[in-house]
């Protein structure tokens, strides 16, 4: 269950900064509007965002470690070696991870900051998921007891606004966590990123690139069920946040290529005939024997398709950065300069 709003939870937690919580009382309404319309659909589908209360971000924890998911090892291994080079000089910024989740992959950037630079930076988590933040939040200034933190618990498909841009800072965006929007999706999620920046701030994206199908699907079904138990876990937030009746054990965990759109699809698929009640919303649903709730999308991308999404989002390719085998970029962007707002 979503927590109550802590406005600011500096009393409780003393060590934070600060801590904002934009959702209270909108994810209830969010969750409710979308189950209403996804479960309605003639294709079932369930925004993907829905995956992480505390069960599912610790679910998708133990997944970066799975030996299937390349995803996270190959852009730690990138992070590694180039984090000296973008933080050596940051200072006096702020670091805004959005889709925050557990700290490794800042702790990176964190660590090669090195004390006196760090002293300087602010670091804002932005997470759908309250506990993700308070856990990596107080992890971190454990870690390091002189960090600045203000932890937002904000929706970034349309709460970007509620960041504090007041400081030079770098947004960072990582995992490839963009590949669980649509093309449209990330046009207007980094357009809304980038009128939030100013010419000397920068953005950080991780891209998961296309490699072969059967390295791609593994790390979707991986041998221990860790997946298929996240993909899962939404049914039980639509219990637990709308009073529903799903039985878990009802539906199969299913994740195939889609190479017409570059994407793995994740799917809940009814294992037998299923009749659903959401108590909340007042809504009964049928699911015949086979029929699927989509759970995810996570495309797969190409130089080409990066460059693309940030040229419609007047963003630049300022520095590339992939691994050996070209199974991960991560690519530091800033704002275009011979596009102006109205040329969009
Ligand atoms: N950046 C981390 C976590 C990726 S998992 C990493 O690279 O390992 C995706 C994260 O984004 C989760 O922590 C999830 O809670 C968060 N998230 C997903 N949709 C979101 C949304 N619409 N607004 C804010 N956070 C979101
Ligand atoms: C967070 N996101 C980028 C992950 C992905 O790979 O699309 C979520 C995930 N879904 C299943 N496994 C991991």
């Amino acid at each position: 269950m979503h927590r109550a709003m802590t406005v600011d939870s500096t009393k409780s937690r003393p060590r934070l900064l600060g801590m904002l919580n934009y959702l209270d009382g909108k994810y209830q309404h969010d969750i409710a509007r979308d189950a209403r319309q996804g479960l309605a659909a003639s294709q079932k589908y369930i925004p993907c965002k829905y995956f992480y209360d505390a069960r599912g971000s610790k679910l998708f924890e133990d997944i970066c470690r799975l030996p299937e998911y390349y995803v996270t090892r190959t852009e730690l291994s990138i992070l590694k070696e180039i984090a000296p080079g973008i933080m050596g000089t940051f200072t006096h910024k702020d670091l805004v991870e959005l889709g925050s989740g557990a700290n490794q992959k800042i702790r990176i950037l964190l660590d090669a900051a090195g004390e006196s630079n760090r002293a300087t930076i602010r670091y804002i988590p932005v997470d759908i998921s309250e506990s993700a933040v308070i856990e990596a939040s107080e992890d971190l200034l454990e870690r390091y007891p002189g960090l600045r933190i203000l932890g937002v618990v904000a929706d970034f498909t349309y709460q970007l606004d509620v960041v504090p841009t007041e400081r030079p800072l770098m947004f960072c965006f990582l995992g490839s966590t963009i590949g669980n929007m649509s093309e449209d999706e990330s046009i207007s999620f980094l357009h809304s990123v980038s009128e939030n920046m100013k010419p000397a701030d920068r953005l950080l994206v991780g891209f998961d690139m296309v490699k072969s199908r059967r390295t791609m699907e593994a790390a979707y079904n991986d041998s221990r069920g860790v997946t298929a138990e996240f993909n899962k876990n939404v049914l039980e937030v639509l219990n637990n946040e709308l009073n529903a009746n799903f039985d878990p054990s009802h539906f199969d965990h299913l994740a195939f290529f889609n190479e017409a759109n570059s994407r793995i699809e994740v799917h809940l698929r009814a294992n037998r005939d299923v009749s659903v009640r959401l108590e909340s919303i007042d809504m009964e649903v049928e699911f015949k024997q086979g029929e699927t709730i989509h759970t995810e999308n996570s495309r797969k991308f190409t130089s080409k398709s990066i460059e693309d999404m940030a040229n419609h989002a007047g963003l630049y390719l300022q520095n590339w950065y992939t691994d050996p085998n070209g199974w991960f970029s991560l690519v530091v962007m800033g704002l275009n300069p011979l596009i102006t707002p109205q040329m969009l």
